[in-house]
């Protein structure tokens, strides 16, 4: 079609598109035209800000590589990760999720570690922390032999991967639930954390004046035939970034019980501070997916 005025675009990509055989495709693209459409005329969208918008995307891909994913940052930093996990879990948003954002930290092929066992695998200083957890169905019956990957930052602050003074998959491991649905496992308490600021990411947040922290926290992803893959996140209590957590990932019941620990900690003693964590997740029945790896 040709173009007379501004109002026939929208119309004429919305037609150009229709012809994908894949329904699903239809629907969201014709969708995005309309709303991307409808969004530079309600702000009256300059070139000059059109030019920054193109290369401020392109600047989020060349930012991205095996070890860092500025995509997954962006849609952290401006709400849609939080939102997306919030329709698609806690009964389609009905109730309150058991589930958070993923994040751009996951790594794939965590080392498998015995129940109990530490997590800890080159020196890393920081109060002691033991975890218990179980994982159960929503009619609180528990689940074994479901896998539980396990990822944190360390006291510092850095995942292993953004900190060269970690040996490679230190504060990672996956674990296997046993009969009664628990599995334990030895850690450092995590500390809080800003999220990468040497990229676009970073350039928005100090436009905006937000502060890039996240609030403590340990990730936990718990995959079995049969249910929904469980991508969670349990944060330590009385965090001073809870209630401005800058990815928006906290959810009351994403709040743990991370207790200090009196006396002798229960496992074993390197001595000093140690805490212990207490928690229980529960799967939906589902589908057993499991997400893209952000980074390898
Ligand atoms: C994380 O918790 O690992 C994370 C989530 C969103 C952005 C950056 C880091
Ligand atoms: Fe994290």
């Amino acid at each position: 079609m040709i173009i007379e005025r501004q109002e026939d675009v929208t119309e004429a990509v919305v037609a150009a598109m229709a012809q994908a055989d894949n329904p699903r495709l239809r629907e969201i693209m014709d969708a995005l035209a309309r709303h991307a459409h409808a969004f530079a005329r309600e702000v009256r969208l300059t070139e000059a800000e059109w030019e920054l918008g193109v290369s401020f995307l392109n600047r989020i891909g060349q930012a991205t590589n095996d070890r860092h994913n500025e995509g997954v940052l962006f849609s952290d930093a401006i709400g849609f990760s939080t939102l997306v996990c919030l329709m698609n879990n806690g009964n389609s948003g009905a109730s309150e999720a058991a589930a958070a954002l993923l994040g751009p930290f996951w790594r794939m092929h965590s080392p498998p570690t015995e129940n109990g066992n530490s997590i800890v695998r080159s020196p890393t200083p920081g109060p002691q922390l033991f975890a218990t957890c179980h994982v159960v169905d929503p009619r609180g019956v528990p689940i074994p032999d479901v896998e539980v990957d396990v990822w944190q930052s360390s006291p510092a602050g850095l995942y292993e991967n953004q900190d060269d003074a970690q040996a490679d998959m230190n504060l990672r491991g996956k674990f296997v639930t046993v009969a009664d649905g628990r599995f334990a496992f030895r850690s450092v308490k995590p500390g809080p954390y800003p999220v990468p600021v040497d990229g676009p990411v970073g350039d928005l947040l100090r436009a905006q004046k937000r502060h890039p922290y996240r609030p403590a926290h340990i990730h936990f992803l718990c995959f079995k035939r049969g249910y929904k893959t469980l991508v969670t996140q349990v944060f330590v209590d009385e965090d001073q970034y809870l209630e401005s957590d800058v990815v928006f990932g906290v959810t009351r019941a994403l709040v743990g019980n991370y207790a200090r620990g009196e006396g002798v900690p229960p496992w074993s003693d390197h001595g000093g501070e140690w805490f212990r964590l207490d928690h229980t997740f529960v799967m939906e029945p589902g589908d057993a997916q499991l997400p893209q790896p952000p980074i390898k």
